[in-house]
């Protein structure tokens, strides 16, 4: 009797989930997909990070730019086309990020990255002031300070070949540091600023990163097995302390910065955020967490970004040959070497080249939203509500339709304005665009700038490793599975001062 009624339950429970599901079911029949298994869904094909992409490359061929899966028990969308793209990211129903950022809740906190509307909503709208143009502006002594001191790392660095990777996290780290939270670093200072902290941030990134792509990991009885449970808690409590201690020297030392008194510093991040308090729209726990996750967001992207770019410009010497040109033309009628805004507005070839290599590597392959109701797709297709929606920037990238037969290759002529022409607006989308993009990317193409003129302008790079020996891997920024190393040579320093 027992088993007949727990029987009938379990069949009710389960028309109830399939017909509470109906409308996914539906969307089977209008855009095509792997179904993969039962239960798992395509989950199995997306257990090894470095599969993930050529994964989705490869059903993208087989079913079409946009197609349609499950991830265990969620169904989602992959999305590969422009204008599918555009139709995501600019619709009000697709603000809020997918399920998988919640390991982003736990690792950075809850803020701009990951709130949910309409929190996210006013925070952006509070916080955007602290990217504007004059903020930005101010900012420049300090990106040029701080290349001043990494030109001198890499005299240290000339005999061997070596890995960049820690050298820009460092670097990209210590201008984060200073630029959102205002953190004085000694200006004699070419040393790490601070070992520790990066190996913490480090270790926190590759944590989120494990727990987005086993979300098992957020569920006690899978977490007590995990073996870097305790130093993921442990380094997420020293940068909590760092980001605390900030925040507590600006309250309570320098009291009059937080009344906007000097100029300078008024609208950087952290005494925006603490101005926000003051008029009541944030709490402490708000200016803890959007000052970590502003931490997060700038500094890993960046120098990633940075180091691929003298990667490939080390295997492409002919394009390193040509920033060198631009950068020397400029500053052979200068009499130092500081990067100013209207310098960088002249490095017309250093931005196709840092396009470019954002369009092949793209820094965040992927990202991922929820549907909060029907949306309507340009293609007449209405996706429904709770669907996950992940764009793949980094396949969309190298789309062959759009890029040319050769769109895998890297190449800055991509750029030039006549093979712009006529691309779709969303082709390129190394920050996304639309309601819920990168809040950072003006400040993130500045600093590169100014970054890479100087380095280039100082040493030139080569590699042995080839651009095709090249092997992506999918995280949260990607990641390469062998990342190769640089040699750097010193340029003759005469070079300047014969074409004055
Ligand atoms: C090359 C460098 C960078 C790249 C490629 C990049 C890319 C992106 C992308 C693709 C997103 C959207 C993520 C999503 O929709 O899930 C994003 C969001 C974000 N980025 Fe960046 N980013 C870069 C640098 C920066 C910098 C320098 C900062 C801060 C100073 C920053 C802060 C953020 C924040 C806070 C968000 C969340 C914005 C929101 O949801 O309102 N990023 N970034």
């Amino acid at each position: 009797m027992i088993l007949y009624y727990l029987t009938g339950t379990l069949l009710l429970l389960w028309i109830h989930v399939l017909w509470s599901r109906r409308a996914f079911y539906k969307l089977i029949w209008k855009i095509s997909g792997p179904l993969g298994y039962p239960i798992v869904g395509m989950a199995h094909r997306l257990m090894r990070r470095e599969d993930i992409l050529s994964a989705f490359k490869e059903e993208e061929q087989k079913f079409g730019q946009t197609f349609f899966s499950w991830l265990g028990p969620y169904p989602f969308l992959v999305v590969g086309d422009p204008q599918i793209a555009q139709d995501i990211l600019t619709s009000p129903h697709c603000v809020n990020k997918s399920f998988i950022y919640s390991a982003l809740d736990d690792g950075a906190g809850r803020g701009l990255f990951s709130l949910p509307n309409p929190k996210w909503n006013l925070h952006r709208r509070l916080l955007n002031p602290a990217f504007g143009h004059k903020v930005l502006l101010n900012l420049m002594p300090i990106f040029n300070q701080e290349v001043n001191k990494l030109i001198k790392t890499f005299e240290m660095l000339l005999t061997e070949e070596v890995d960049l990777t820690k050298v820009f996290q460092n670097f990209t780290l210590k201008i984060a540091a200073q630029t959102t939270m205002g953190d004085k670093i000694p200006s004699d200072g070419i040393n790490n600023f601070s070992e520790g902290l990066l190996s913490c941030y480090k270790c926190v990134q590759d944590c989120m990163t494990q727990m987005c792509f086993s979300p098992w990991l957020h569920f006690k009885a899978f977490n007590y097995f995990w073996k870097n449970k305790d130093s993921y808690k442990e380094a997420k409590s020293q940068i909590r302390t760092y980001i605390r201690n900030l925040i507590k020297q600006k309250t309570m030392y320098e009291p009059e910065l937080s009344e906007n008194k000097r100029a300078l510093d008024q609208n950087i991040f952290i005494h925006r955020a603490l101005n926000l308090v003051q008029k009541g729209h944030f709490d402490w726990q708000n200016v803890e967490d959007e000052c970590n996750v502003i931490v997060f967001g700038a500094f890993e992207t960046t120098s990633n970004t940075l180091v691929y770019i003298l990667m490939l410009l080390a295997m492409f010497p002919q394009y390193q040959d040509k920033v060198f040109d631009e950068v020397c033309s400029i500053y052979s009628s200068k009499d130092d070497n500081e990067v100013t805004y209207s310098d960088t507005q002249q490095m017309i070839y250093l931005d196709m080249v840092i396009n470019e290599t954002m369009r092949v590597m793209a820094p965040v392959p992927l990202v991922a939203r929820q549907t909060e109701q029907e949306v309507r797709l340009s293609n007449g297709v209405i996706i429904p509500k709770g669907l996950q929606v992940a764009i793949d920037i980094f396949n969309m990238h190298r789309r062959t339709d759009i890029w040319g037969h050769e769109a895998h290759i890297f190449n800055p002529d991509n750029f030039l304005p006549s093979n712009l022409d006529g691309k779709h607006p969303y082709a390129f989308i190394p920050f996304t665009k639309g309601i819920r993009n990168c809040i950072g990317w003006r400040y993130a193409l500045l600093s590169t700038k100014v970054t890479i003129a100087r380095l280039i302008l100082n040493y030139r790079f080569s590699t042995t490793f080839e651009y095709q020996n090249l092997h992506f891997v999918e995280d949260i920024t990607i990641k390469l599975k062998e990342t190769p190393l640089l040699r750097i040579h010193e340029r003759n320093k005469n070079i300047l001062k014969y074409e004055k």
